[in-house]
């Protein structure tokens, strides 16, 4: 495909700020800041997200891998195809096709180019979106259990992490996080679907709490997990931003387009607030090539993320039909993991299943312990279950 001047403008244009940010960057390094309590804690906070991944260390491998809420299936075979086909490329900078891949994401997105950002993962949004509006300190107020990833970088900056509780049926509190942006508040963080809960928060109420609260402070809405809803096109906060609000979306290839390990994500922003990022980051450097190229193939393979829709529903009722049978509660999901709780110390119970093969999460929501366990295949379902007959006694 060749490239559309617009995007060939644009890719110049963030090269030509990538050098001018580069010069910027020492100053906003977190080396080159005193380092407060804030920032050691909130690095040192950050280590145990680690965790699972020294568990596995020496160990024999999982026999179920049910840790990371990956999709089982991807990546897509047109993906792999494509990806081993670009292999031979890798001399050359990712600039064109990440250029391309830009242009495919705006025209699904239905935004114009200027408000897309591509990078390697979404974590990458949510770190550098974290960076540069707490480079000066503030507090994001978030949900208690959230997805950790933004708020962990807030505080490595010295931020404040305002936490609201979730409802009593595990949504966002929204006129609890209302209530809790002050002066200081530099964003809002929304995870939606939330991970760890699984649990979605209803569309039109975040829509409007978007447009109520967005002219004061921004709004990230964290979308890792929406395109596991059948109708998520209705659900995206996406249309906002096409209003003009204040709102940042992130959306990643890691869940249902199979691609955690290829790292690419995406933000859908205003220029304005990309521009924050490119000001201070190398853009789209991050990026691989082969990776973009997988993404570009992904995109195409409508049936791929269908089929990973389809069994991810149909395993996940599998899951919820052990539970019963076991007894045991969880909390209804509409993404690729549960939430239950577990009657047992949360190290112990992992240590338990890890031994019997079987690589899970545990969490501690508000003093109670609860296993986080992601939608495998049906033989990963079947050991999952089978382990946690045997580890919880
Ligand atoms: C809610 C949420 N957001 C973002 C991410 C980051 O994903 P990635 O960096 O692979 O795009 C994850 C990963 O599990 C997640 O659960």
């Amino acid at each position: 495909m060749t490239l559309p001047n617009t995007s060939r403008r644009q890719w110049l244009r963030r090269a030509a700020l990538t050098g001018a940010g580069l010069a910027v960057l020492p100053a906003l390094r977190l080396g080159a800041r005193p380092a407060s309590p804030a920032l050691l804690s909130g690095f040192a906070e950050y280590l145990p997200q680690l965790e699972w991944e020294r568990r596995l260390a020496g160990r024999p491998e999982l026999q179920a891998r049910m840790l990371a809420n990956e999709n089982p299936y991807g990546p897509s075979p047109k993906a792999i195809e494509a990806i081993a086909a670009s292999a031979s490329t890798g001399n050359r900078y990712q600039h064109e096709a990440a250029a391309e891949l830009l242009t495919m994401i705006a025209e699904y997105e239905g935004v114009p180019e200027d408000h897309i950002m591509v990078s390697p993962g979404s974590s990458d949004v949510l770190e550098k979106m974290a960076i540069v509006h707490f480079k000066d300190g503030g507090n994001v107020v978030a949900a208690d259990p959230a997805y950790m990833s933004l708020i962990k970088v807030t505080m490595g900056m010295g931020g404040d992490w305002n936490k609201v509780k979730l409802t009593d049926d595990w949504a966002h509190d929204l006129p609890a996080m209302k209530a809790a942006i002050n002066e200081e508040t530099k964003l809002v963080y929304v995870c939606n679907p939330n991970n760890p809960t699984g649990t979605l928060t209803d569309n039109i109420e975040l829509r409007q709490f978007c447009r109520d609260v967005a002219g004061t402070v921004p709004v990230f809405v964290d979308e890792a997990y929406l395109e596991y809803l059948p109708d998520y096109k209705s659900k995206t906060m996406v249309p906002l931003i096409k209003e003009g609000k204040n709102v940042i979306v992130a959306r990643t290839f890691s869940k249902v387009h199979g691609m955690a390990g290829l790292r690419v994500g995406y933000a859908v922003a205003l220029p304005e607030t990309l521009e924050k990022v490119y000001q201070i980051s190398r853009g789209n450097m991050g990026l691989c090539k082969t990776s973009v190229e997988g993404a570009m193939a992904s995109m195409r393979d409508t049936e791929f993320q269908k089929m990973s829709v389809k069994l991810n529903d149909d395993f996940r009722e599998q899951t919820y039909a052990g539970l019963e049978a076991m007894g045991l509660s969880y909390i209804p999901s509409v993404t690729s993991f549960i939430l239950f709780p577990i009657a047992m110390p949360g190290e112990a119970f992992l240590e338990g299943m890890f031994d019997k093969g079987v690589g899970v999460r545990s969490f501690d929501v508000h003093g109670k312990d609860y296993c986080r366990v992601s939608i495998g295949k049906p033989e990963e379902v079947d050991l999952f279950l089978s382990a946690l007959k045997q580890v919880l006694v």
